[in-house]
């Protein structure tokens, strides 16, 4: 297309403020052969249930092809919002099939709780660090933040104060956090459910990798104990596949049919096809034996890594990494003058990716951690991946 045209896009303010995104970049550069990538947070193709999927989406085109392709109802397909209320009353999440709304991907139900809650200018209560997928699809509502209090265990909802007051929702990862991979105990999932009510904010609470727990199933979640103020998101990329674009908002019945109209708004429906597919899949029983399979899978590099960092990280007091007990993720924090960004060229020169760890605040960052994510890199590059990350901080101490 020819670029001579003389006439300017004219960007709204929003989209013209939008900080320029400089990872992209570095990360599309650092995908070469030969660079082992702790980066991205893919989940691990090995866990896609690949035969089951075909099988249903032939089933899908044989027995309802005219249904299947058509556009669908924008609050989700009945088979797969009564499949979703049954396996989640199983996880401990009383769920009525109306209480359910299908979204394509739980990143587009971030994108439409800020549009259908946050004005610009209202505030955002998040975590620090929080997930930077979340920060972005929020930016295109015009939030501010509000940081909440952290202590040496991570978020400290006791410490929340009238920060908190006029807060539209407090967006949480209790569970297997992205990026951390901690995970908060009943107690602050309670102190934080005390304070909403105290300060009257509603809490999101994002749920993409619950049930990737290695050992034993993680707390109950927030919203089972306090329904009436919890929204909840949950993902089918980590448990089926991402390409499926399938997510799910669960919330009392006023909230979910105000998603639903969003949703109808922004993109008439999710595809049919995939709900149908998820929905014939869950019925013939998938997850009875495959929710385990990807938990092996994930233990096992959690736990080449966690093994690796033991081996090889320097001993130095301002050298520390979370151990998380289910998920994607490990932070890795390093002595304050380590800058990761700027580190990260470097890193590339040595065939290595990580995600920097100042991507993932909402007001000031801080520059001397990053994530790394396991789930896609095989053990033994693991292995060789953290030999070389730790011989490259090595030299910066
Ligand atoms: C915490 C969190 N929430 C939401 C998402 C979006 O997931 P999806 O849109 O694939 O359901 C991700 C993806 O990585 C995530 O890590």
């Amino acid at each position: 297309m020819s670029d001579t045209n003389t006439l300017r896009p004219a960007w709204s303010s929003m989209a013209a403020g939008l900080p320029e995104d400089v990872l992209g970049p570095i990360l599309a550069n650092g995908t070469k052969p030969g660079i082992i990538s702790f980066g991205g947070g893919l989940p691990s193709p090995e866990g896609f249930p690949t035969k089951e999927l075909e099988r249903a989406a032939e089933w899908c085109l044989e027995a309802m092809p005219k249904r299947a392709l058509q556009y669908s109802d924008p609050q989700g397909e009945p088979e797969l919002r009564a499949e979703i209320a049954k396996y989640e009353n199983g996880r401990g999440n009383p769920t009525d099939p109306d209480n359910v709304a299908v979204v394509t991907g739980s990143q587009q139900a971030l994108d439409l709780a800020a549009r259908i809650f946050v004005n610009p200018g209202d505030a955002i209560m998040v975590q620090r660090p929080t997930y930077v997928g979340a920060l972005e699809a929020f930016n295109l509502s015009q939030p501010r933040y509000v940081e909440m209090p952290e202590d040496e265990e991570g978020t400290a909802p006791a410490l929340i104060g009238d920060e908190a007051d006029g807060v539209k929702f407090a967006y949480i990862l209790a569970t297997f956090s992205n990026p951390t991979g901690r995970t908060m105990t009943v107690e602050r999932r309670k102190q934080l459910i005390e304070k909403a009510r105290e300060h009257r904010f509603w809490i999101v609470e994002d749920d993409p990798y619950g049930e990737l727990w290695y050992h034993r199933k993680p707390p109950v979640s927030i919203q089972s104990l306090a329904p009436d103020c919890t929204i909840r998101f949950c993902s089918f990329s980590k448990v089926l596949a991402p390409g499926m674009r399938l997510g799910y908002i669960t919330g009392p019945k006023e909230v979910i049919r105000m998603f639903a109209k969003a949703q109808s708004y922004a993109v008439l429906s999710t595809p049919c096809i995939t709900q149908l597919m998820a929905a014939k899949v869950m019925a013939d029983g998938l997850f009875s034996y495959h929710l385990d399979d990807i938990r092996r899978i994930y233990r096992a590099h959690a736990e080449a890594m966690l093994a690796a960092l033991d081996e090889f990280m320097p001993k130095h007091p301002g050298i520390s990494w979370t151990h998380p007990e289910g998920g994607m993720f490990i932070w890795l924090t390093l002595p304050e003058g380590i800058d990761t960004m700027k580190l990260l060229p470097e890193a590339i020169e040595q065939g290595l990716l990580y995600v920097p760890g100042s991507t993932f605040y909402g007001n000031s960052p801080e520059s001397h951690q990053m994530r790394l994510s396991f789930v896609t890199v095989s053990e033994e590059k693991i292995r060789e991946g953290v030999k070389r990350l730790a011989a490259l901080i090595s030299s910066k101490l």
